[in-house]
Formats: structure tokens, sequence, C-alpha cells
């Protein structure tokens, strides 16, 4: 019997890493309450990776294993030569799924080129089917546009596509029964999550907006049968099939059912840190290394294999205390 491969990127908690997050820009079309807070600074150009860089630091994780990459923002297709970048990360060997999380917003014109250049799968995101409520909580989007998007999507023909819909009590919550059949009626997928104290927002306190998975289950049980199934794409939802109907509905339950345990992701900021947890503050400066020693994908490597030791056990998020976390979504696109 051939010897197993080196399992090449593990904690030291025995995790395998083989899953990256990649921000391409900490920039967005939106301006969501949960995620950011009225007025933002973004980062200058200067400051964010080049599109080179990033792919370089692709390429070593895929070398060291890493299976699975989605690109995120802020919003990933408001950065120009996005769709190249998706055709060269895509076509490294090795890896197995180049997925992409995005708001909706330019993917009426975008789709078709996105899975040309092999995205397989895309998590868009929609908290509500309300175009009132879509431009209270987005404060700039409008909700046709990403119904159009959406639109496009399901006609470019990927292989899945989710919907994420951050539930806040007495904003959206009501919702989460529309959201579902919205789902089952275009054959998507779905996932509720539970908001995340990421940076100051200024809407609401989200100690008093948070509502629970447990909740949002109850809720859907007087018009949905869901039954709990164990499918996973690598990434922290719950599944739940909806009887009679090949939808799935998500739970992503930070708060209500850790899942830290089974983690196998880290995250890459647009400035170029390598973020071993969403939250906590543990990062290594890649920017630094790309920059001082531009080519050398072997030092690289040993920066993101020295890495996985300084990854934390678990985040240490209190929905209901001031956040600890300074930096919003945005930074690392959930
Ligand atoms: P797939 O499972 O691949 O479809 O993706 P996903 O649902 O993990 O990714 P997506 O970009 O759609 O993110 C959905 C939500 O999950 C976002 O709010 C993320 O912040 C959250 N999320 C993803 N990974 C983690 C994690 O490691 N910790 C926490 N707390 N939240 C996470
Ligand atoms: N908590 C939970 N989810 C969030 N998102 C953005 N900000 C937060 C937050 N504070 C979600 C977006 C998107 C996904 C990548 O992260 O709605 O669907
Ligand atoms: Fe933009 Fe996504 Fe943040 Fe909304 S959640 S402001 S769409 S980055």
């Amino acid at each position: 019997m051939a010897p197993n491969k080196p399992l090449l990127l593990v904690d030291r908690f025995g995790r395998v890493v083989n899953y990256l997050r990649v921000s391409i820009t900490d920039r967005c079309d939106f301006r969501c309450v949960y995620c950011m807070a009225e007025d933002m600074e973004f980062l200058p150009r200067s400051q964010i990776l080049s599109l080179e860089e990033i792919r370089t630091i692709c390429r070593a994780f895929v070398e060291l294993g890493v299976k699975k990459i989605r690109v995120t923002g802020g919003e990933p297709l408001v950065r120009k030569g996005v769709v190249d970048l998706l055709r060269d990360i895509g076509s490294m060997p090795g890896l197995n799924e180049l997925v992409l999380t995005s708001n909706g917003s330019r993917l009426a014109e975008m789709a078709a080129d996105l899975r040309a250049a092999g995205v397989k799968r895309l998590n868009i995101s929609l908290d509500t089917l309300d175009p009132d409520k879509f431009r209270e909580l987005t404060r700039t989007g409008n909700l046709q546009r990403v119904l159009d998007g959406i639109a496009a999507a399901r006609a470019a023909g990927f292989e899945r596509i989710k919907l994420n819909a951050v539930v806040m009590k007495n904003r959206n919550h009501h919702e989460v029964a529309d959201l579902v059949q919205f789902a089952l009626d275009n054959s998507l997928d779905i996932s509720f999550i539970e908001e995340m104290p990421l940076g100051q927002v200024d809407r609401h306190h989200r100690g008093e907006s948070y509502y629970p998975s447990d909740a949002i289950r109850r809720d859907l049980s007087s018009r949905f049968n869901l039954q709990a199934v164990a499918d996973t794409t690598g990434g922290p939802s719950a599944y739940y099939r909806v009887q009679g109907s090949a939808s799935r509905v998500g739970f992503i339950s930070p708060h209500s059912a850790n899942f830290c345990g089974s983690c196998n992701r880290v995250r890459l900021t647009a400035e170029g840190r390598l973020l071993l947890c969403l939250g906590n503050e543990h990062s290594v400066d890649l920017k630094r290394v790309v920059r001082e020693q531009p080519g050398d994908i072997a030092a690289l490597k040993q920066a993101i294999v020295a890495a996985m030791q300084i990854k934390p056990e678990k985040h240490e998020f209190n929905i209901h205390e001031q956040p600890v976390i300074l930096r919003h979504m945005n930074a690392t696109g959930g």
C-alpha cells in the first residue's frame, strides 16, 4: 500500500486546514447594517494585495494541500480583473473547488463569465424579499438588481447556489419562511446566519437583535418539514432538507451551536494578513513575505505552515458585549 501523503497544514488541535477564504477587496457597493458602520474608511490601493500577489499566495496554499478556495470581499465583483484572477485560481492543479460569495449586485452582468472562469458554486446574500427593507438593511442596495442577478446565476448553470440570510430579531426574522419558499421555488439552498459581533455598527444593538437558529427552526416548522441531514460543503452550516424538495436549509450558529472543533479554514484579508480565526486577532503578515521575497514560494509556504501553530482553538464572540474584534466583516468576507 502506498504511504499516505503527509498532512501539510495541521494545527495544534489536529485540525486539518484545507479551505482558504480570500478577501480580494474590502470595498463594497452595499453598506449592510450588520457588516459596516455608516461611515467606513477603505484601504488605499497600495496597502491591498495585487492580483499577482493573491495568485502567488493561493498557489502556495494549494501546494500545501488546500482543496477549496472561496473568493470573498467586501464585494469581490467590484474588483477589476476578478474574472481573470478566478480563471487562474480555478486552473491550479490540486484545487478541487473554486467558489465565490457575492452580494449579487453585479451578477446579472457577470454570472456567465464567472461560470466560464471555473467558479463551481455561488453563495449570494439575501436577507429580505421586501424592496424597502432591502434598501434599509443594505443602505444602498436595489433588491430587483439582486433578484436579476440570482436569475442570471441560475441560467449560468452553477452546480449549486446558496442564499445567505443574516437574521435579526424585529428586522427580518418574520421573513424566514418566505425566504425558504423563495429558495424552494428557485431550486436554491439557503443558510440562516446568527449575526457576529465584528466591528462597531450603528443601526442596532447586536445583543438585542440576536435571533438564534432554534427560533428560526421553530418558526419554519409550521410551513415546512425539515429533516436534519449529514451533508457538508466543508463550511459551518448544519443542513436540513425540506421534505419533497432538493433544496437544503442550513444554519450557521456561531453562538448557539459552536462549530470551531471542526474548523478547516483560514482567511487571507485584502491587506494580505493571514487570519487564523474569524473571531480572534491571531494573524501573520503574508504581504510582507511576498513583498520582501518576491517569487520565493518556499518562504511563503514556510510562513503558512508556521502560522498553523497560532490558530486559536475557538472564537471568543460575545454578542451581548461591545465587540472585542474591531475589524468589520468586509475585511474578511465572513
Ligand atoms: P459553503 O459551506 O462553502 O457554502 O460556505 P459558507 O457558508 O461557509 O460561506 P459563506 O461565505 O457563504 O459564509 C456564510 C457565513 O458563514 C458568513 O457569515 C461567514 O462569516 C460564516 N462563517 C464561515 N466560516 C466561519 C467560521 O470559521 N467561523 C465563523 N464564526 N463563521 C464562519
Ligand atoms: N455576522 C454574520 N454574518 C455577516 N455577514 C456580514 N457581516 C456579518 C456579521 N456581522 C455575512 C454576509 C454574507 C456573508 C459572507 O457574511 O451577509 O452573506
Ligand atoms: Fe457588502 Fe457583504 Fe458587507 Fe453587505 S455584508 S456590506 S454586501 S461586504
